[in-house]
């Protein structure tokens, strides 16, 4: 493993900020979720309802705790720190002409506070928390104005931190979207419940994000030329269920599904199988000659994945179909050789591995695993917080990555663990789906003293970070 190896931990604003009205802070789409569990899902009301419960808005109070936060971090030797800027911080709105300072002086602090400790931000620009001014007024990623506006924060973010932000990334996940029938895959990335055409409708409001994305690599070039800007791809292998080449070749396209997104911001430009989808289907994509050029343009420096699990996929009628509310597809089977987490995602190590070999032969650029990790319901008893489960789930995806960095040559730069303190889990809004090395004292209903205890975990990731990797050989 390389010195310069980026080890650390990851977390969103809108999933531990809190402070959902402080600071000028306006209004966004995670603000208008409600909590939900596996089985009931989240409820996106419009507006801010009095007998609902909103966990975003207090989320594990980041937004006055960073300082203890990152100390924290620090004393695990992270070397990155992963965060996304909340959009609505520094545009409450989103379609302002200025920036609100206030925001803007809260991440210098923040940025000051890593620096202290020689933490390396890794910052993403859209992490499901856009204004929700934008959604009513423009109707978010359908408007193409959307790009000038997304356009405006990015670079008002860059040119401000450019001395002290080096990595960033576009648009968290983008492929989640593809998710179509779940409504809340299209809201957190794009503001939009996909109604009839679903399918056109999702290609469209990728593709606003596309040229956005391009434009914005583009201007942060001018900006620092020494900025690596990357997209992030949630990373999810599908594996054929049966050696039946009907299972093979829908596997196949739904990795393609998947990986259209990474082709376009690694490329360049649309693979032709989608074009000719788009005109076999009849689809009228709003997409100019100068978009195309911008793409062309704006390609990324490097991929950010994300990595928690693999999909099995059938067409045969004997398979055993998940029916899962939240993966939300008709396709998905049980592996019969992994076994899931209370949530029902595939606990799979091995396809880390998998899918890093994939994404390098494909494309050929560094690879950044910006989150893995594990859902769990961790319990607090007399001697602590023991959590075997979650060392075990991350030592085995650590060591497929280091399998695929020094047996297969895979370039991979850093690897930041997906909520190395507890916070509100995306999907569900639930606090009991805990990923953290940190336990944040605080349950689903939003009752708790928001302490922070150490886990069995913390001191098990420390080492693995002073010894880079090498204790788990
Ligand atoms: C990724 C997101 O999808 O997975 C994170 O980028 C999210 O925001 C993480 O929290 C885990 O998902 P969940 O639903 O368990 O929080």
């Amino acid at each position: 493993m390389k010195e310069n190896f980026l080890w650390g931990g990851a977390i969103s604003a809108h999933q531990v900020e809190g402070a959902w009205q402080e600071g000028g802070k306006g209004i966004s789409i995670a603000d208008v979720m409600t909590a939900g569990t596996k089985d009931r899902p989240r409820k996106i009301t419009n507006t801010i309802l009095p007998e609902e419960y909103y966990p975003n808005h207090e989320g594990i109070d980041f937004y006055h705790r960073y300082p203890e936060d990152i100390k924290l971090f620090a004393e695990m030797g992270f070397k990155a720190l992963r965060i996304s800027i909340a959009w609505t911080r520094i545009f409450p709105l989103g379609d302002e002409q200025l920036p609100n300072e206030e925001g803007l002086c809260f991440y210098d602090q923040v940025f000051d506070e890593m620096q202290k400790y020689g933490i390396e931000p890794v910052v993403t620009l859209s992490h499901f928390e856009m204004p929700y001014h934008l959604v009513e007024t423009y109707g978010a990623w359908r408007n193409r104005k959307m790009i000038g506006f997304f356009e405006r924060f990015a670079q008002t973010v860059m040119e401000r931190y450019k001395e002290k932000v080096r990595y960033w990334l576009t648009f968290n996940e983008i492929n989640n979207q593809r998710i179509i029938d779940n409504p809340i895959y299209s809201f957190t990335n794009s503001g939009v419940i996909f109604d009839e055409e679903k399918l056109a409708g999702m290609y469209q409001a990728a593709h606003y994000q596309f040229v956005a994305s391009a434009r914005v690599v583009t201007a942060a070039k001018k900006i620092n030329p020494e900025f690596q800007i990357g997209c992030c791809l949630a990373a999810t292998p599908n594996y054929p269920l049966t050696s039946d080449p009907r299972d093979q070749l829908l596997a196949q396209q739904e990795d393609n599904n998947q990986l259209y997104f990474t082709d376009v911001h690694v490329r360049g430009h649309y693979p032709k199988r989608i074009l000719n989808e788009w005109q076999k289907k009849g689809y009228t994509i709003d997409v100019t000659e100068a978009d195309l050029d911008d793409l062309a343009k704006g390609t990324v420096d490097y991929i950010g994945i994300t990595y928690y699990l693999s999909n099995t996929v059938s067409t045969r009628s004997d398979a055993n179909y998940l029916h899962d509310p939240l993966l939300g597809s008709s396709v998905l089977t049980t592996n019969p050789y992994a076994t899931m987490t209370e949530w029902g995602w595939t606990i799979d190590h091995m396809g880390l591995r998998y899918m890093l070999n994939l994404l390098q032969d494909r494309y050929e650029l560094p690879i950044f695993i910006v989150e893995n990790g594990f859902g769990f319901n961790d319990q607090m008893t007399e001697t602590g917080i023991h959590d075997p489960e979650r060392i075990d789930y991350l030592a085995e995806h650590i060591k497929q990555m280091m399998l695929a960095i020094e047996e297969d040559g895979i370039d991979v730069i850093g690897y930041t663990a997906w909520g190395c303190i507890d916070l509100i889990s995306f999907t569900t809004g639930e606090m009991r789906k805990r990923y953290g090395f940190i336990y944040v004292d605080r349950d689903n209903e939003g009752n708790g003293s928001l302490d922070r205890i150490k886990k069995d975990s913390f001191d098990w990731y420390k080492e693995v970070i002073a010894s880079n990797g090498a204790m788990l050989k």
